[in-house]
This record gives structure tokens, sequence and C-alpha cells, in this order.
């Protein structure tokens, strides 16, 4: 949304001028709960608005920060301000500037503001593009995250097991692609499934038509997946003689509907430039609606169906396909980081670990927090170090200062051993807590199966819990 910052403040009362880092993430906090729409004016960043107003970029803020309201807004938000401040001990205040809440062990922390802001860019992305959004929830595996999504007109998603497509049904979403060849073993489970809601399967070989012939009991969508180059599963996008005989089995088959060809491009993981990416997601583009052209005349409605966050964040063309399914933007990581896919702000996850040991001579920091917690996926900097994780100072809501060449180094089980640099070392104390932003956030959500949400006031924990 383009505002000018004339239009942005015309109307609007300044009702507070933040003195610390400290009160903004109270202050805002404070007006959020209580959805009053604000703006904060950062000394050295751009504008920010609160509620309602999402598609602009994020920073973390720092400088003298101002906070304006509506005028209708301007007695009820100073008195909360006034309460809640004067509520606060100093103990409370000092536990925030020195981010010593009370995690006193790995802790996944969740920024909503972030992950809208995100959801906010995928959906224009679609939108703009005529394309049907059809987000991948394993990221998140979470029914409340998956309401944010409905906020924004979502109604179809897609899962990576039946489990997931269960619960993600058993919270009112109808309309799931199972995008995982089809296992004959969760039959049952699909029929079950398949009885009230809109099913798609993935389909990869004659045999699942064979067993589903005689096994389906209600009508499902199915897609035949399609290898262009990730080499994971799937037909090679040029084997027509496989393909065609699918389409043949699947004409026998009344239940069946097939609903057009679905690929992802994991291959884009391996790239090393944007450039690497565009160049191997348009090759993916043209060898699908390669497909299309062959079989659009037989099935008119078929659809092109493609995933991954790589290149549904950075194209800007999608030719001849019909739908999106990207998954890891919602919260994004330091493996899209390193790939230019995002900027570390957009990183909506972290992993709050409590500091244990420091050894000054060896620039280490030991922190609780460890394969158990972080998963072993790891990217290589450019000494070729394998990084776990990057480090991050926090507000003791979130992080708000990379820790500039520091990272996670090797991780045991429960251990992280931290590489950080000799300017941080003095301002990192045992005792302190540090913040990970992980290398795959799907693995670390995955793996810690809690988030703790950050975008609410300090003090008040709120959970949401995943699948388990
Ligand atoms: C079939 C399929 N579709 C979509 C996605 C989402 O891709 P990304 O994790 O890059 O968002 C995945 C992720 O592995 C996938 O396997």
């Amino acid at each position: 949304m383009s505002v000018s910052n004339k239009d942005k403040f015309e109307g609007l009362q300044l009702i507070y001028e933040a003195t610390s880092q400290v009160d903004i993430p109270l202050v805002k906090s404070i007006l959020d709960e209580e959805d009053i729409v604000y703006l904060i004016k950062g000394e050295h960043l751009q504008n920010l608005f609160g509620i309602g107003n999402l598609g602009m970029g994020f920073n973390p803020i720092v400088g003298k920060t101002k906070f304006y309201v509506r005028q209708s807004d301007v007695i009820r938000s100073t008195e909360l301000i006034s309460v809640m401040m004067d509520s606060l001990t100093n103990k409370d205040v000092e536990m925030v500037k020195e981010g010593k809440l009370n995690f006193s062990k790995p802790t996944l922390l969740l920024n909503k503001q972030k992950c809208l802001q995100n959801l906010n860019f995928m959906v224009e992305k679609a939108y703009k593009n005529s394309l049907s959004f059809r987000p991948h929830f394993k990221t998140h595996q979470s029914a409340e995250i998956g309401e944010w999504f409905r906020g924004f007109g979502v109604n179809k998603i897609t899962v990576s097991s039946v489990d997931m497509a269960t619960y993600f049904a058993l919270h009112d979403w109808d309309d799931i692609t199972i995008a995982f060849p089809f296992n004959q073993r969760n039959m049952k489970e699909i029929n079950v499934l398949s009885e009230k809601n809109s099913i798609n399967i993935l389909i990869i070989n004659e045999e699942s038509i064979l067993f589903l012939k005689e096994n389906l009991r209600h009508q499902i969508g199915f897609f035949i997946e399609i290898d262009t180059g990730y080499h994971r599963t799937g037909i090679d996008a040029s084997n027509f003689t496989d393909i065609e005989a699918i389409l043949l089995k699947a004409r026998e088959v009344e239940l069946l509907e097939f609903k057009g060809f679905l690929t992802h491009s994991g291959h884009n993981y391996n790239a090393n430039s944007i450039d690497e990416i565009t160049e191997i997601s348009l090759d993916s583009h043209k060898k699908m609606r390669v497909l299309k052209d062959k079989f659009i005349d037989l099935y008119p409605n078929l659809i092109l169906s493609i995933g991954d966050t790589p290149s549904c964040t950075l194209l800007n063309s999608f030719e001849g396909i019909d739908e999106i399914r990207p998954g890891n933007f919602i919260f994004y990581d330091v493996m899209q980081y390193k790939l230019n896919v995002c900027k570390l702000e957009q990183i909506a996850v972290s992993v709050c670990c409590p500091v244990v040991a420091k050894n000054i001579e060896r620039n280490e920091i030991a922190i609780y927090g460890g394969a158990i917690h972080l998963s072993k996926e790891f990217i290589e900097n450019s000494f070729l170090d394998r990084v776990y994780g990057l480090l991050a100072l926090g507000d003791g809501r979130d992080f708000t200062e990379i820790i500039d060449g520091g990272f996670v180094k090797s991780l045991s089980q429960e251990h992280g051993i931290c590489h950080i640099p000799q300017e941080y070392l003095s301002r990192i104390k045992v005792g302190d807590l540090l913040f990970v932003l992980p290398v795959h956030s799907c693995l670390t959500c995955n793996l810690l199966k809690e988030y703790h949400l950050i975008s609410d006031d300090y003090s008040k924990k709120n959970i949401i819990f995943q699948n388990k």
C-alpha cells in the first residue's frame, strides 16, 4: 500500500515516545491487544503501521520511537499505557532488557506480525499472477496458524501425510491435497477422509491405480507427480509412456478424477544464486507446460501445480502454471536467507536458548539447544564452516540484533556450541538467553512442537500446540 508520510500522520496524534528499547514491545503489545490502530515512527527506520496494515516491510525497531494513534483512541491508549507502565516493577523492566524471561529450556518463539507480512506477500503474488494458492501446511502444522491463512481467504491446503490431512480436516479444512505418493497402507484413512472432504492424492505408478480400483470407496482427485529435475519421486517429465499408461488405467476407475500435473522443484535448494533458482524454475515450468499442451484436449480442466518457497518468492512470471503450494515462506529461515530468498528480518521463528557456558579463549558459548531442538540441518558459510543456526541478541520478546559473524558451529544431542566474535563475548553472560535462527524452520518446528507467540504482552505466554 503506498501512503505518503504526510498522509500517514495526518489526523494521528503522538501519544508516546519510547525512552528505551524495553518500552517498544510493551506499548505495541498493549495497543495490539486492544485492537488500536497505531503508527510507529522510528528515527532510522521506515514507519510501521500496526493492526490492519500488513503490506509493509518489517525492521527491528531501534532508535527514538514515537507512537501515533487516531484522535478517537488517544485517551484510551494513553490511559492503558500509563497503567501498564505503573504496574511494571524494576525487575520486570530488567528482565525484558536483559532478555531474562522465564525460559529454562529451548523455546520456539513465533512472531505473528512477520508471519502475516510473509503471508500477505504470497497472497498478493498469487493474486497478481492469477494463481490458485494452496499453501503447504507442513511447515507450521498448527490449526491456529491455519486460521491466519483463512483470514486471507485461503480455503484449500496441501499437507504431506494422511495424519496431517486428518488433523486439518478436523479443523474445518475440506479441500486438501496430500502431496506425498499414494501409500496403499493409508487406504482406510483416505476412505474416511474422502467421505466428507475433497481430497487429492499423488499417483506415480499403475499399481496404485489398480489398488484404488479395488479399494477406493468415495470420489477423490489425483495428480500425477512429475519429476522436473529434483529426482525425489515422480515420473520424469518426458516419460509420456508411463503418464499415458496411468491415465488410461485411471479411466477404468469411476471414483478417480484426474486433476492435473504436480511438481516440487526441490533442486532449487541446491542453487547458488537467484539466477540459478530462476533458471531451474523456468525450466521446470517449461517441462510442465509441455505436458499441459499434450493432454489438455483430453482433460480440458487439468491444472499445473508447483511448489517451493524459493521460486514462488522470487519469480514474477508463472506462464501456464495454475496453482502454487509454497509452505516455508510463512516462517522462512536461514536456508532461505542464504539463497537470497528472504531477509533476516523476515524470519518469523527463532529458538530462545539458555547460555550455560562460556569459553573466552575459544570464542565459544555453549547453549542448551542441540540437535533434538534445532535439527542437524546445516548450511556452509563462506569459510566452509558448518552453520547449524545464526545467532541474535534479543529484547526478551524477540531477536533484535544479529550477532554479526556468530553461528552455531556444532551440535550434540542437547548442546549447541556457538562461535561468538570477540566484540560480542563481553555482552553475553552465562544465564542469558541467545536466539538461534533455524537453518530449516520446518524441521525445527516439527521437533519443538510448541510455539511461544511473541507478539502479545511479553509477560503472557501464549502457546499454540502443533499436531501432537
Ligand atoms: C510436494 C511439495 N509441495 C510443496 C512443498 C513446499 O515447498 P517449500 O518447503 O519450499 O515451501 C514441499 C516441500 O517439501 C513439497 O514436498
